[in-house]
């Protein structure tokens, strides 16, 4: 058989489908803009400004010059796309390149060689995808009104801060056109049997693995499983059965556990029946066939902004643990499960096989110990009533394929004023978050993948959260509510000081989310930034109100402090860490410190009320 024919007889894998010039240019000059926009946050690039003409000078003789867009905090400065300019020798180059303005940048930041490479191809992945993503179906705000989540996840541009952000390094373009969450499509399971010997299940004290796998595996499914592994004259029981991404299968676990595929350590069980559709964060995925099933994590060895996309062992065996104390805490806090219905997606169970190899050895880079594994979270479809939707935070930021506002979308069919649409949203958004944070010691991490908005009508109503285990960080002090802590996750968690720990809230969420987000409320509803710290500032300052109690505690987990850290996601990669293999996971790198608009919120209340109070004192010439 002809496998080149065959393959070129498959449709989807012809990429002149998407192949564009206008899209092409467009998605060069979109990350160009996005790049000068993030590095000049992260301070390494610093125009020359003239009447808000800004200009970077590059050697030999080139320049870029473009308008921005002064986003009032944070010194952030949105590049103008249409505005963009490249002048080489003085004459203005017919289209922007993005190749070009990375090469720059290259040479501007001596970038070290090696980073260089292998971030142009991060950057070709990107700019491949976002070709691509110009190219497919995109759908408008009305029809996104109507979709499910997983449609929804499908339609976004991906990470807004990190500026290769469909890098994927190790995805052919096949891959790419399976996996990635912008193509939409959907994948079968691979199933894998894994000695109970070499294998670790976990699960909430609630579930057992008889009853998970009956949930999750259809009754023939689990016939076929059953009657192959006596084909090969085992025994079922002795093995536990487990998804693996199939890219993971085919690309990392045929080859690396080959000695225990031999010896029927890990015997390949085939497809299962239902598909499953990646979100946002590609390792993730859903049950297309049952939405109400668990959503499925595993490993999938690529690059993607930041990290390799493993699943680190010791985290996985103790996820069930972290929920199973995480969903105990809500359900006996009051505030939490009746007032605020905070909504987690339990990891309720998890399978690790560690590498035979890998895991006796020391000081090995972090993604050879992350390979097989998997965890089962709960579908948020359980845990949603009929009369409600629940939609990405992500999504909030979204433009359609008219460029119009998603969010503008939902609060015109919410019925509500912008103020109050976003007093709700705060409401249901912070409420638990600051709930968690001050009552114990609790952060997790809201960035715009890791947290859901529910709606009932288009008006927020309550928060979901997911993602725990990677993420879970607790403050250093010793809490008394801590003192139900499984043994399991001591050694597992991060123990952090306050200052430290409610950087997840200041970076994950006011930097990585509420940053673009009062971009879109400034541009499309006339809406100032001002007006949004100050409905944060009222926000937070309402739950403190209702739990004086917990005084102490706003002062060691302080959100008003002036300043605090301007952590750097694409600073890391470019010119810290580049892409050597390290043992440990990367941390973001610090630049200067950022004003908070909370500060300046609370300073320009206190200043009212004391001028208030100041007109309520009796006059001294009445008291005469
Ligand atoms: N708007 C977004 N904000 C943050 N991350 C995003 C966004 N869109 C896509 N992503 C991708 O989602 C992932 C976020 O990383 P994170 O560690 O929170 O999730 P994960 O552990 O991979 O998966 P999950 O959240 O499903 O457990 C990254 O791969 C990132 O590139
Ligand atoms: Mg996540």
């Amino acid at each position: 058989m002809n496998t080149v024919l065959d393959s070129s007889l498959d449709p989807l894998l012809d990429p002149s489908r998407y192949y564009s010039l206008v899209n092409w240019h467009t998605a060069n000059r979109e990350i160009s803009a996005k790049i000068i926009t993030e590095l000049m946050y992260e301070e390494l690039l610093n125009p020359e400004i003239v009447d808000n003409h800004y200009t970077l000078n590059f050697e030999p003789n080139i320049r870029y010059s473009f308008e921005v867009k002064n986003r009032h905090y944070f010194n952030f400065y949105r590049v103008v796309s249409a505005s963009l300019t490249c002048f080489i020798d003085d004459k203005e180059t017919p289209s922007i390149d993005a190749y070009h303005l990375i090469g720059c940048i290259n040479k501007h930041l001596n970038v070290q060689p090696d980073t260089q490479a292998h971030a142009i191809r991060e950057f070709s992945n990107t700019l491949l995808g976002d070709m691509h993503q110009l190219g497919s179906k995109r759908l408008s705000n009305a029809e996104l009104l109507q979709q499910d989540e997983i449609t929804i996840e499908s339609q976004l541009v991906a990470h807004p801060w990190i500026i290769a952000n469909k890098g994927r390094l190790g995805f052919s373009y096949q891959d790419y056109i399976h996996h990635a969450p912008e193509m939409g499509n959907t994948v079968n399971l691979l199933w894998l049997a894994v000695d109970k010997k070499h294998a670790q299940f976990n699960a909430i004290a609630a579930l057992n693995y008889t009853q998970l796998i009956n949930e999750e595996l259809s009754a023939s499914d689990r016939a076929r499983f059953d009657a192959l592994i006596a084909s090969k004259g085992q025994t079922p029981s002795h093995y536990f059965y487990m998804p693996v991404h199939p890219w993971q299968w085919n690309n990392e676990i045929v080859s690396l556990f080959t000695p225990d595929i031999v010896n029927m350590n890990i015997i390949l069980l085939g497809e299962s029946h239902d598909t499953y559709q990646p979100q946002q964060s590609i390792r993730t995925l859903s049950n297309k066939t049952s939405p109400k099933k668990r959503y499925v994590k595993m490993p999938i060895s690529i690059l993607n902004t930041s990290v390799y996309r493993g699943l680190p062992s010791e985290r996985v065996k103790v996820a069930p643990f972290l929920s199973d104390w995480l969903l105990n805490l809500v359900e006996k806090d009051d505030f939490l499960r009746n007032k605020t219905k905070l909504i987690l997606l339990g990891e309720i169970a998890s399978i690790n096989f560690d590498h035979p190899i890998y895991s006796t050895m020391s000081n090995i880079p972090y993604q050879f110990n992350e390979k097989l594994a998997v965890i089962w979270r709960e579908s948020i479809h359980t845990k949603i009533e009929a009369a409600e939707r629940c939609i990405p935070l992500s999504s909030l930021m979204h433009r359609d394929v008219n460029n119009e506002s998603f969010l503008k979308a939902i609060i015109d069919a919410s019925g509500l004023t912008t103020q109050q649409w976003i007093n709700q949203f705060l409401k249901a958004m912070l409420e638990p978050l600051l709930h968690m944070l001050y009552k114990y010691g609790f952060v997790f991490s809201p960035h715009g993948q890791n947290a859901m908005i529910i709606l009932k009508d288009n008006i927020p109503t309550r928060l979901a959260v997911k993602d725990f285990v990677d993420d879970a960080n607790l403050c250093v002090d010793p809490l008394e509510e801590h003192d139900s802590l499984p043994d399991e996750l001591e050694d597992i968690l991060e123990y952090i000081e306050g200052p430290i720990l409610i950087q997840w809230i200041q970076s994950g969420l006011f930097v990585c989310v509420f940053r673009y987000l009062t971009e879109i409320l400034e541009d499309d509803f006339n809406y100032s930034s001002d007006l949004f710290w100050e409905s944060v500032y009222l926000t937070i300052r309402q739950y403190q109100q209702g739990f004086p109690e917990l005084e102490e505690r706003f002062d060691a987990f302080d959100l008003m402090r002036p300043v605090f850290p301007k952590l750097c996601l694409n600073r890391v990669r470019l010119l810290d860490d580049g892409y050597k293999d390290k043992t440990e996971r990367p941390t973001a790198a610090v630049a200067s410190m950022l004003q908070n608009p909370l500060f300046i919120a609370a300073q320009k209340y206190q200043q009212q009320e004391q001028e208030q109070e100041k007109n309520l004192q009796p006059s001294p010439y009445e008291t005469v």
